[in-house]
C-alpha cells in the first residue's frame, strides 16, 4: 500500500492540508491580476501552495494558463530568457504542431531552432540565438503579454526560486529594471514570484531604491499549525486502516514544530512503523529511523560550523534568550557581544537558523534534535 505521507516534493492535492486562507489570497491576485511575492522559508509548502491553487484555478476557467518557471538551475540572462520562451511556448499549446506554430509565430526574430526531445521531462527542444536575445531581451520580457492579447487568454507567471536573477549577471539591478520595465506595462498577465532565501528575497522587493519595490502582494507564508495537522494525520491513517490517537499526533506535530516537511517524513515514518495502532514506542522507534536517515547530512552542516556557531545553537537548545547579556556571553564562550551579530548572519546564510522578524529558530526542527543528542541537553 502506498504511504498517505509525502515530503520531499513539490505535493499533489491528496497530501495537502488547509492553507485554505492562502490559497483563497493567492486566487484572488491571480484572478484580479495582482502580482504576488510569496516568501516563506525552506521547505514550508510555497511551490505546493503555488501549484495547487494554479491547478484549482485551471480546472476552472478555461480562459485561463499558468507558467511555471523554475530557476534553480538557470544560470544566467541567457538561459533566463530561453526559459522565459520555452514554458510560455509550451503552456500556450498543447502539441508539437502548436509549439511550432507559437514559435514561428512570436519567436522567429530569435532564429529559433525547435525539435523534439529525446528527455521525457522535456517537452520539446528549444534554442534561440543568443546574440538576438541580448539585442531583443524586451520581446522575450514581453512574450507573455504578447501571447495573451493574441490567444485572449490571462497568462499567470509563476516563477520560483526568484532570488537566483541575483546570479545571473555582474549587475543584477540593470537586469531587474529591464524586466520591471516591461512587466508594468503587462494588462494580460500577472506575476507570482516567489522564493526560499528570506533576506535576498526580501531585500530585492523591500528596499525603496530596488526596481521590484512595490511589485505587488508581499505574502510571508507560515508553518501549517497543530490544529490543521490533527484531522490530516488521522484522515490519512483511517483511510489506510490505521489509527492514531491525538494525543501522538500533537506529539508529532510539537516534535517538528509545524515544519510541513518533517511533519509528513515523520509521519511517514510512524505509519510505515505502524501495523494498526500507532503507539508511543513506535513514535520513539520512528524518531530514530528520522534521525538514521538525516544523519549523514546533519553531520557535514555540523561540521561546518565554527565553535563560536555552535556555542550559539547551544545556547539556543538551553533557552536562553538574552544572547547578548554578559551572562550569556560567558557561560557559552562568545566573546563580546559585537559577535553575537556575526553569528546570526553566518547562521542565516548557512541555513542553519530563521530569523522570522524577531524571533529565531531552528530551520530544521530534526537538526535541532541531532545537537541536543550529541550534547545531552533534554
Ligand atoms: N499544504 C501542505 N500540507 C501538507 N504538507 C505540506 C503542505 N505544503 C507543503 N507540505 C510538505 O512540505 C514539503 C515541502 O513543500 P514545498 O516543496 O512545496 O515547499 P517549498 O517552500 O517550495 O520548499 P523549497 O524552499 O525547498 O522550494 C512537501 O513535500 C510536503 O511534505
Ligand atoms: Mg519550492
Amino acid at each position: 500500500m502506498k504511504a498517505p505521507f509525502d515530503y520531499g516534493k513539490v505535493i499533489t492535492i491528496d497530501f495537502f492540508t488547509n492553507r485554505t486562507k492562502e490559497m483563497k489570497r493567492l486566487e484572488d491576485n491571480f484572478i484580479n491580476g495582482v502580482n504576488t511575492i510569496l516568501i516563506s522559508p525552506r521547505r514550508w509548502g510555497k511551490s505546493s501552495l503555488v501549484k495547487n491553487t494554479a491547478e484549482k484555478l485551471i480546472a476552472r476557467n478555461k480562459k485561463c494558463k499558468v507558467v511555471f518557471i523554475d530557476l534553480f538551475n538557470v544560470l544566467d540572462e541567457e538561459e533566463f530568457y530561453n526559459e522565459i520562451a520555452y514554458e510560455t511556448i509550451k503552456c500556450t499549446a498543447t502539441k508539437f504542431e502548436g509549439w511550432v506554430d507559437n514559435t514561428i509565430k512570436f519567436l522567429s526574430k530569435f532564429k529559433p531552432s525547435i525539435g523534439l526531445s529525446n528527455d521525457p521531462l522535456v517537452a520539446f527542444d528549444l534554442q534561440l540565438s543568443m546574440a538576438e536575445t541580448s539585442r531583443n531581451f524586451k520581446d522575450i520580457l514581453d512574450l507573455p503579454e504578447r501571447i495573451a492579447v493574441e490567444k485572449k487568454i490571462h497568462l499567470i507567471v509563476c516563477i520560483d526560486e526568484f532570488q537566483n536573477i541575483e546570479k545571473f549577471s555582474a549587475d543584477p539591478l540593470v537586469l531587474q529594471k529591464k524586466m520591471r520595465a516591461q512587466w508594468q506595462h503587462h494588462q494580460h498577465v500577472t506575476y507570482c514570484l516567489y522564493g526560499s532565501k528570506r533576506h535576498l528575497m526580501m531585500a530585492l522587493f523591500e528596499k525603496q531604491s530596488m526596481p521590484f519595490f512595490k511589485f505587488g502582494d508581499t505574502f510571508y507564508l507560515e508553518k501549517i499549525k497543530e490544529a490543521h495537522w490533527l484531522p490530516y494525520i488521522q484522515k490519512q491513517f483511517l483511510q489506510t486502516h490505521k489509527s492514531i490517537s491525538d494525543e501522538l499526533c500533537s506529539q508529532i506535530v510539537k516534535l517538528m514544530q509545524e515544519h510541513p516537511y518533517y511533519v509528513q517524513q515523520l509521519c511517514q515514518l510512524v505509519w510505515l512503523n505502524t501495523t494498526k495502532k500507532a503507539t508511543a514506542e513506535i513514535l520513539a522507534i520512528s524518531i530514530a529511523d528520522l534521525m538514521d536517515r538525516n544523519n549523514a547530512l546533519f553531520q557535514r552542516d555540523f561540521e561546518m560550523l565554527t565553535a563560536t556557531q555552535v556555542n550559539y545553537l547551544k545556547a539556543m537548545l538551553h533557552g536562553e534568550t538574552a544572547f547578548s547579556s554578559k551572562e550569556v556571553l560567558q557561560r557559552y564562550h562568545m566573546g563580546t557581544s559585537a559577535n553575537i551579530q556575526r553569528v546570526v548572519k553566518a547562521l542565516e546564510d548557512k541555513e542553519i537558523i530563521n530569523k522570522l522578524g524577531k524571533k529565531i529558530e531552528f530551520a530544521d526542527p530534526a537538526f535541532a534534535l541531532f545537537l541536543k543528542s550529541i550534547y545531552h541537553i533534554s
